[in-house]
């Protein structure tokens, strides 16, 4: 069965959006391990804008399942990632002025700082997963500087299918793209995750294709969360005044 990892950076957000130290990442965490999610997925940004490294500490402390690690490709991070031990690390892009992840990265033309970095993140015994697009000389790119796995970046996919429609050609081609670079990430013997858009509608074609392992899903999860738990908080708060009025 396809794991399921859960990305809790955008609790983070909302977190850091008052400063007080609420809602509790941790909690967030243990309520998704209790719900079955096979691992908690992190990703440190170079800004710190969401996640923090406190919470990359406590987190190795407390989860059950696996802590993930998302990345940039460089040495301050790494230096966090090396002491808190995380159980695996995925190797994203990033630049500062992005929303979020917006494309996988460039490992064909970064061959020499990716593979240090891998390469240290294995010594300490940290499984090394690297983010790219779907496309085969990138996934080729990702065996040769060592890496245990990729996470295909299926951002474009889900994009169209919102837009464009499940059945349109351009939706089509991109999921025939994933099936193909899954199908060299297999041949590679790479173990093959894919995250990034995925959500309640379009997820299930993904599952469809040969030798997925792990989904990383993060946002629309938090953002079903808010309406599965909005009419219970206000029903808790509302019951509260009437008892005390
Ligand atoms: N995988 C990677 C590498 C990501 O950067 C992200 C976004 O932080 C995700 C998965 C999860 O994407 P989403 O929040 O759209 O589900």
């Amino acid at each position: 069965m396809i794991k399921l990892g859960v990305n809790i950076d955008h609790i983070a957000t909302f977190r850091q959006a008052r400063g007080e130290g609420v809602p509790s990442i941790i909690e967030a965490a243990l309520v998704c391990e209790k719900a079955g999610a096979d691992g908690i997925t992190v990703h440190l940004r170079e800004d710190r804008r969401h996640i923090q490294d406190y919470d990359v500490y406590s987190l190795r402390e407390v989860l059950k399942t696996k802590l993930n690690l998302e990345m940039a490709a460089t040495e301050e991070i790494l230096s966090v990632a090396l002491d808190a031990k995380p159980d695996s690390v995925c190797m994203v892009p990033e630049k500062r002025e992005e929303l979020t992840t917006e494309g996988g990265l460039d490992v064909k033309n970064n061959k020499k700082n990716i593979s240090s970095i891998a390469s240290k993140l294995k010594k300490a015994g940290i499984a090394v997963s690297i983010f790219v697009n779907a496309d085969l000389e990138q996934v080729a790119a990702c065996s040769e500087v060592g890496a245990d796995a990729v996470e295909l970046h299926t951002g474009k996919y889900s994009l169209l299918f919102r837009e464009s429609g499940a059945s349109s050609s351009e939706c089509k081609d991109e999921l025939k793209r994933i099936a193909e670079a899954s199908k060299e990430a297999s041949k590679r013997k790479l173990i093959l995750n894919a995250g990034h858009g995925l959500d309640y509608e379009n997820v299930g074609q993904i599952c469809k294709i040969r030798g997925m392992n792990e989904f990383n899903i993060g946002f629309s999860i938090i953002s079903k969360a808010i309406f599965n738990g909005l009419q219970k908080a206000v029903f808790d708060m509302k019951s509260l005044i009437e008892k005390n009025s």
